[in-house]
């Protein structure tokens, strides 16, 4: 059976906090201004605009070849060098004092289309919090009827995510099918087919959150990394509520202790004591308070607060990051740590991440098959806390799975619930190659998941199909 995931997660979205800054304003009273990708974080890639100048098509196709070259190099170290920079830009400091990526636009937003209006406060993007579609199936492949799947994400994009997507009708029912049938109908060669690309400075996200009760000790699972060994060549669900550490997490600022005596699954051990200013958090309001709840559904166990009340707080555990700076996208991923500068994932952090973002540890990846993973097979680049719970999710690589992203969706690899065609988790160029004959009858969606979920009309199901 699937287990359980460990730390009840919300995700939440569009404000809060600059760096160690706690959030006590009503919701409604915050406006999120968006604000673009700051300058100066490597975007486009060799780029810093110190000049103050906007940068061109001819730099951001320039900063594209840099990547590629780094890539065809194997030069990795520079690529992670990107990715941490955009990593420092997005969560850089606004006036407003929230972190940039807070101001982008929720999925609910965008897939709306430009028609509805765009939320203009901060409540009315936290309602577009819901429980993340990617575990929404069990081991078995069936879906979990009651998930208490404990996970709920909140995608969000940036403004040429959004235009993009409201420029090409991407939000409407009907829109993809019309796109296929066209291609169809003109035979349009097998590499054209897709969706019209993305502008290069895209940027799409996606939030995960856990909660830590207002009073008392919240016990939070620690990724050590244990069970990733190379000899493991199909990795079991590795969730967080059988991680043999955790930490005990206080927002009470009058608790010294260094440590406390805690059950970390199931397990007595002697817990070191983390501040809530540890991690980029706000204070659970009257006005997210169901949302949260409705996103944790009723069965959130381990650390996590039973019932989650209003003044608990709503903790940042990981988030996924991609950019569209190369055709792939570039794809990388940031996770909570109590030891944040151990390597291979925190030792290169660079000066410019600050704040609460400095306990945030990284991994990227630009490519489906280089680097060779620990396993020796094709790269993997994963976030413990969201795809460690499920099978092989140790060795999942985003773009993968992404690429998987295609209308009508790809048959059934696996019986049962498969999420659309992204499970089971397969890895390298060769579990999908571009000139696949499976990709001949459908539509790429620019390695977008919600392009699929989020535009199939009210008599679809899920995965778009009538
Ligand atoms: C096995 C499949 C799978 C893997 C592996 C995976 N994802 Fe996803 N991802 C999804 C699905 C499904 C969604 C849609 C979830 C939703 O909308 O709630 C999604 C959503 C996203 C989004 C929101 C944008 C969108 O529409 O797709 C981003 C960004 C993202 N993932 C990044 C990543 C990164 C970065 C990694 C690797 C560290 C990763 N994903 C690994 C399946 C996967």
């Amino acid at each position: 059976m699937f287990r359980q995931p460990i730390a009840a997660i919300a995700a939440l979205i569009v404000f809060t906090t600059s760096p160690g800054f706690t959030d006590t304003a009503a919701p409604g009273e915050r406006s999120a201004q968006y604000v673009a990708f700051p300058k100066g974080y490597d975007m486009p890639a060799g780029f810093d605009y110190s000049d103050g100048k906007n940068p061109s098509d001819a730099d951001w196709a320039a900063g594209e070849a840099r990547l590629l070259e780094f890539l065809e190099k194997r030069n990795f170290p520079e690529l992670r060098k990107h990715a941490w920079q955009i990593f420092a830009g997005m969560t850089s400091p606004t006036e407003g004092g929230y972190a940039v990526w807070e101001s982008w636009f929720t999925a609910d937003e965008v897939y709306a289309g430009p028609a509805k209006a765009p939320a203009a406060t901060l409540s009315d993007r936290r309602a577009g919090i819901h429980g993340a579609r990617q575990f929404g199936f069990g081991l078995t492949g069936a879906p979990e009827p009651n998930p208490g799947e404990s996970v709920a994400a909140n995608v969000m994009f940036n403004m040429p995510v959004r235009d993009h997507v409201w420029t090409n009708a991407l939000f409407k029912p009907g829109t993809l099918k019309e796109i296929n049938d066209g291609f169809n109908a003109n035979n349009t060669p097998l590499l054209d087919r897709s969706i019209p690309q993305f502008p290069r400075d895209a940027i799409a996200l996606k939030t995960i959150w856990s909660v830590v009760a207002s009073e008392g000790l919240t016990i939070l699972p620690v990724w050590d990394g244990e069970l990733d060994q190379p000899e493991v060549k199909v990795s079991p669900p590795y969730p967080a509520d059988v991680w043999p550490r955790c930490v005990a997490v206080t927002p009470d600022p009058e608790i010294k202790e260094t440590t406390h005596p805690v059950t970390c699954n199931r397990q007595p051990v002697d817990a070191q004591v983390i501040g809530l200013d540890s991690f980029y958090h706000f204070r659970i309001t009257e006005a997210e308070l169901d949302a949260v709840n409705k996103a944790l559904g009723p069965n959130h166990k381990d650390g996590t607060p039973e019932t989650i009340k209003v003044g608990d707080y709503a903790i940042l555990l990981g988030m996924h990051f991609t950019t569209r700076e190369i055709p792939n996208w570039v794809w990388a991923t940031a996770w909570w740590h109590d030891r944040p500068d151990q390597p291979p994932f925190g030792a290169d952090r660079p000066d410019n991440v600050i704040g609460v973002w400095r306990n945030y540890m990284m991994n990227s990846g630009y490519s489906r098959d280089v680097p060779l993973a620990v396993d020796g097979g094709p790269a993997t680049v994963w976030n413990p806390y969201i795809e460690g719970k499920y099978p092989n999710g140790m060795r999942s690589n985003c773009m993968s799975c992404h690429v998987r992203a295609v209308y009508p969706r790809l048959d059934p690899v696996i019986e049962g619930f498969d999420m659309c065609g992204a499970l089971p988790v397969l890895r390298g160029e060769g579990s999908l190659p571009l000139d696949s004959p499976a990709l001949g009858s459908r539509t790429r969606l620019e390695f977008l998941w919600s392009i699929l979920l989020d535009t199939r009309a009210e008599h679809e199901d899920m995965c778009g199909d009538s």
